[in-house]
């Protein structure tokens, strides 16, 4: 008989961690880094060890649970994060964490092939610091020395916070996964966005992940007196981010296939009465087409070198990401989707505009992810909303993945049909 996620625990799970946020802050406030951060991962790891798994931090910063496999076979990962963005909501990674441990505590007396590990991964949301997804990166060797050496604002680089959490940044080939170590990775994820709900769809299995790349843009003008100083003399950084910002958007506007943000500025010294002397902007710009974001980039740091010199402003960047596109191993997206359309008929295939930890994994090994729907596609705010038979199901719907994975990538619809 197939094994059945504990609703009422899962949903008991769910607001327990909601519950653990920054005090004051909105919504769910759960930044990578900080003190509610690491409340949230004491919490986790007690959880993990109560399902009787073995957790442990690693060099990377994750906390895994780990269960050994029957077999000695190469592990299955599930799981997501349990960082947030500042005032952000109850289910975008938490889900697919606590979903994770779910389907670790259902299947505990079950005997099973392959090892199993129920995956935190660190600090998925684009950070202070700039960079997103530092764990996963970790895992798939790709977190860079000039990554680990960005600054947040609380002085700190990321190779400092990493350690603060129990990672190990000198030692990050430890955290490293060989390609072929892992069986499968699946992450079960709030949708986003609303095209489940659209297609009166309860669950998608996800076709491939956006390819983002971030920069910072470093304008330096300078600071003068903003009553006396005419407008031909001034070198304002303010007035060139904006231009840049402006630019941005006209070339996502005009580029079907891609969108681009400017999500941070920060201008300095952000007085009302001194002409700006320096701007650093946050930038992302994010396709499924590799091809696009280079070509928007392209033009984008054309535009802005001619919008910084025409003020006397110089211009450096900063790059701070570029996570390619990804795309789940087709026997396991198969498999996802025989899975979905059994718990679900009217289940569909989405691509994901969001960026995952599965992105970076798809570099290593066969990953796959199921998507629930989010009410009027709302996400990254405290509104952001998936009504509980929905999570449960997408729960049941990872439990039922790990077990076709670990009964050798067939389910009972490929046997039946
Ligand atoms: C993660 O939430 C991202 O897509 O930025
Ligand atoms: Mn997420
Ligand atoms: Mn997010």
């Amino acid at each position: 008989m197939m094994p059945l996620i504990d609703r009422a625990r899962l949903l008991a799970d769910l607001d327990a961690l909601a519950a653990i946020s920054a005090p004051g802050a909105p919504g769910v406030t759960r930044v990578a880094f900080t003190p509610a951060f690491d409340e949230g991962r004491r919490w986790l790891r007690a959880r993990f060890e109560q399902a009787g798994l073995r957790a442990a931090v690693d060099a990377g910063g994750n906390l895994i649970g780990r269960r050994e496999g029957d077999s000695g076979l190469p592990p299955i990962l599930i799981g997501s994060h349990s960082d947030t963005v500042f005032g952000g909501g109850r289910y975008d990674g938490a889900l697919g964490v606590l979903a994770a441990l779910a389907v670790a505590r259902a299947l505990r007396d079950q005997p099973l092939r392959h090892g199993l590990w129920v995956c935190d991964y660190l600090a998925e949301e684009a950070t202070d610091y700039g960079v997103a997804c530092v764990g996963s990166q970790a895992l798939a060797g790709a977190l860079t020395t000039d990554a680990l050496a960005l600054r947040g604002p609380d002085g700190r680089s990321v190779a400092e916070a990493l350690r603060a959490v129990g990672g190990a940044p000198e030692h990050l080939n430890e955290a490293r996964l060989a390609p072929g170590s892992f069986a499968a990775a699946l992450e079960l994820h709030i949708e986003q966005g609303p095209r489940l709900e659209r297609a009166d769809a309860r669950l998608a299995a996800v076709s491939g992940i956006v390819g983002i790349r971030r920069v910072r843009l470093l304008l330096t003008g300078q600071p003068d007196h903003a009553g006396t100083t005419p407008m031909d003399a001034r070198h304002d950084a303010l007035a060139a981010a904006a231009a840049i910002v402006l630019r941005l958007e006209a070339l996502a506007r005009a580029t079907p296939e891609a969108i681009a943000t400017v999500g941070r500025i920060e201008a300095r010294p952000n007085q009302g009465n001194v002409v700006p002397a320096s701007v650093a902007l946050a930038a992302e710009i994010r396709s499924l087409q590799p091809l696009l974001i280079a070509q928007i980039w392209g033009a984008l740091l054309e535009g802005a070198q001619a919008e910084c010199a025409a003020r006397g402003v110089t211009l450096a960047v900063q790059a701070l990401e570029d996570a390619p596109p990804a795309l789940p191993a087709p026997w396991l997206f198969d498999l996802v989707s025989n899975v979905c359309r059994r718990l679900d008929p009217r289940a569909i295939a989405l691509p994901s505009g969001a960026g995952h930890d599965t992105g970076y994994l798809a570099a290593i090994g066969p990953t796959a992810m199921i998507f629930v729907p989010s009410v009027g596609g709302r996400s990254h705010c405290p509104e952001e909303h998936t009504s509980p038979s929905d999570l449960v199901l997408g729960a049941q719907a990872l439990l039922e993945a790990v077990l076709a994975v670990d009964a050798g990538g067939t389910t009972s619809t490929d046997e039946t049909e």
